[in-house]
């Protein structure tokens, strides 16, 4: 049995994805979200008791604590926890030593891609960790993504997947303005895109993201809280890094406008909406 906590918007199209093939009991803090799955755990202390290879998508780092503390409140050695939260750079490391020191095997495995690509088994996937729990969990890994990097050293797929984040929220914050400058100069939007498209904005991210700006559809398969968390990541990241990131914090302030009005719970394609509604 494979244990799964944490069903939000990526972590639900995952685990259904597991679930075609394996065996699952799954956790969710607000537990409707479970709807659906045979096998509902009461608590993550049940999961872990269940399972021997137990799956995290959780929102941050503080949720992964939280919820690691009750893991390890139980005897879990020899498990290994697959955990594909984006997490702090720093907090990572912690949890590798946590999990270690119960004996356990700890598999930091960031996932690059979002609902649609989770659905289809087409993510692609950082892992950091022991090489020996990595190739016990590879063939879950290998349902769920198409590209698999493997690195030894704890950190490195965090660090790896902060950076590809905030390439994806400056990258979708340029495609968001050109289109938002192109329409008030007189341009139509289908028209934009096509252009981009087959210009410099040709991006997985403009053809993620294309009919969700066409329709004006901001249902959410990445949000725009998500991708903020992210980006303050991977300030801190620099941070420490000694390296300055002026584009980091222009990308990251432009995104927080969200918050202010209410609309961080969209997907982060409504950054369109917001730069084209409140002439930012
Ligand atoms: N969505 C994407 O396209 C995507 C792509 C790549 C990576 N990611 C990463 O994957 C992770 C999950 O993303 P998501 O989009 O699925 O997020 P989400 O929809 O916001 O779901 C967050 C999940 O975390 C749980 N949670 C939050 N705080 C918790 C706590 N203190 N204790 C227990 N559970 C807690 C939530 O439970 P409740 O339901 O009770 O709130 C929910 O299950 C994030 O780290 C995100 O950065 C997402």
């Amino acid at each position: 049995m494979i244990g799964w906590i944490g069903l939000g918007h990526i972590g639900r199209a995952m685990a259904e994805r597991l679930s075609e093939e394996y065996e699952l009991i799954v956790w969710n803090r607000t537990l409707e979200k479970a709807k659906g799955f045979r096998n509902v755990a009461k608590s993550p202390e049940e999961v872990v008791e269940k399972a021997d290879i137990v799956f995290l998508s959780l929102y941050d780092s503080n949720a992964v604590e939280e919820v690691s503390k009750r893991i390890l409140s139980k005897d879990i050695k020899g498990k290994i926890i697959v955990d594909t939260t984006t997490n702090h750079h720093r907090k990572v490391l912690r949890f590798h030593e946590l999990y270690k020191s119960a004996g356990a095997h700890y598999l930091e495995s960031p996932v690059i891609g979002s609902v649609i690509p989770a659905r289809n088994g087409q993510l692609t996937i950082l892992v950091s960790g022991e090489k020996e729990a990595y190739e016990k969990a590879l063939p879950y890994l290998e349902k769920l993504g198409k590209k698999i990097f493997y690195f030894e050293e704890p950190g490195k797929a965090t660090k790896l997947k902060l950076i590809n984040n905030f390439v994806l929220g400056a990258f979708m914050a340029a495609l968001a303005e050109a289109i938002a400058l192109g329409e008030k100069a007189g341009i139509p939007r289908e028209e934009l895109v096509e252009v981009l498209e087959n210009g410099a904005g040709n991006s997985v991210v403009l053809k993620a993201k294309k009919e969700k700006i066409l329709s004006e559809d901001y249902s959410t398969h990445f949000s725009i809280k998500n991708l903020v968390k992210d980006l303050s990541y991977a300030y801190d990241l620099a941070l420490d890094a000694n390296k300055t990131v002026p584009l980091n914090a222009v990308v990251r302030e432009l995104y927080r406008v969200a918050f202010e009005k209410g609309l961080e719970e969209l997907d982060f394609s409504a950054i369109y909406k917001i730069i084209r509604e409140f002439s930012l």
